[in-house]
């Protein structure tokens, strides 16, 4: 009798141990908290349940990076990567932390930070948290006043640019929100193409390769449309150019809730607008800049 309860102390003391853990990796969950971190198979996930957080391996890469994907998808499909640059060995042994002073890390597996988010703000937030939304975008924000967001990825952008990130540049620092293709469908780290935002505030786009310009294709708006405005509706999305203080840029938003639409500066230069469509098939607008070429635009 005795011997049974001490037989069976340790197994529920482990039981306990193991749902503990298991509510803390499987659990529906969008936010880090500060002292948190995710490693192996674990991830978060927004709350619409579209996309999910964690760390990947793509293609026959012998490499590990930290990114989003759509979580629903049949095919692994990411929108985003942290450590283009630094893959890593061994994902169950690395570690995407949120700091107590609100940064959120990535270590590897010799606990050498190899990327981290620093939030903007330099006070010490150890009300920080880390919340993947539903849009796709990973956010550093003080938890009790979530208004202030003090990093986001939609802001250090990769090569997918998703409903509701932007397009465009500073007006004041001439800096671009850049999407920058990955190396090789295998590789993220930055590629050969960029696509950026002229920063003469007319709108007009362009795709750099090796960081000279290779396309100017022109309005994004004036392309599909001969009337000047401001929005134009094609394709499943609404694209809006914004020109004010601080910046220009381009956004778009979804028509059909039930459709997921993103555009990608492809490996070999394209920006492609692709669609999934009831989760089953993923097709594609190119969006044509040899057009452009040929009107004589400039190259
Ligand atoms: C992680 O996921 C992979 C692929 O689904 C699986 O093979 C592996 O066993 C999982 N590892 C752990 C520790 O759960
Ligand atoms: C991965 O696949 C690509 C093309 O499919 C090939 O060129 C490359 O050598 C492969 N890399 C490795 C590490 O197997
Ligand atoms: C961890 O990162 C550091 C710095 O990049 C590097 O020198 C070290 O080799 C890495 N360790 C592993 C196991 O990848
Ligand atoms: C976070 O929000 C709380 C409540 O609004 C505020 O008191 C605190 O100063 C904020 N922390 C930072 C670092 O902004
Ligand atoms: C933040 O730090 C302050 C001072 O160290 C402490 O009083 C407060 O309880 C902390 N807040 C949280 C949410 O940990
Ligand atoms: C803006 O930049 C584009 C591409 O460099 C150029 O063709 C266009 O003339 C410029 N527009 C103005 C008003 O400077």
């Amino acid at each position: 009798m005795e011997n049974r309860t001490r037989l069976l102390l340790p197994l529920y003391v482990l039981v306990f141990c193991f749902s503990s853990f298991e509510t803390y990796v499987s659990i529906e969950m969008d936010t880090l908290y500060p002292g948190q971190s995710l490693s192996g198979n674990q991830t978060i996930s927004s709350r619409n349940g579209r996309f999910e957080l964690g760390f990947f391996k793509p293609g026959n890469s012998t490499g590990y990076y930290v990114g989003i994907w759509y979580k629903n998808l049949n095919v692994k499909t990411v929108v985003w990567v942290a450590n283009r640059d630094e893959p890593l060995l061994d994902h169950s042994v690395s570690k995407l932390e949120l700091s107590e002073k609100g940064s959120l890390v990535l270590y590897n597996q010799s606990e050498i930070p190899v990327w981290s988010a620093e939030p903007s703000s330099s006070n010490t937030m150890n009300s920080t948290v880390a919340v993947l939304e539903d849009s796709g975008n990973l956010v550093l924000r003080n938890g009790s006043s979530p208004s202030v967001t003090a990093w986001e990825s939609f802001d250090h952008p990769t090569d997918t640019w998703l409903p509701g990130a932007k397009l465009g540049t500073s007006k004041m620092s001439k800096k671009g929100l850049i999407y920058v293709s990955w190396s090789s469908p295998n590789n993220p780290s930055p590629g050969l193409f960029s696509l950026g935002l002229d920063t003469n505030g007319t709108g007009w786009y362009h795709i750099l390769k090796n960081g000279i310009r290779h396309w100017t294709c022109g309005s994004w708006l004036q392309r599909v449309s001969s009337f000047s405005t401001e929005t134009v509706t094609t394709n499943y999305i609404t694209m809006e150019y914004v020109s004010n203080k601080e910046e220009n840029y381009y956004f778009y938003s979804v028509t059909t809730s039930s459709v997921l639409v993103r555009f990608l500066m492809d490996v070999t230069g394209k920006v492609q607008q692709l669609i999934w469509k009831d989760g089953t098939s993923d097709f594609g607008f190119p969006i044509p800049t040899e057009v452009e070429r040929n009107s004589g635009f400039y190259t």
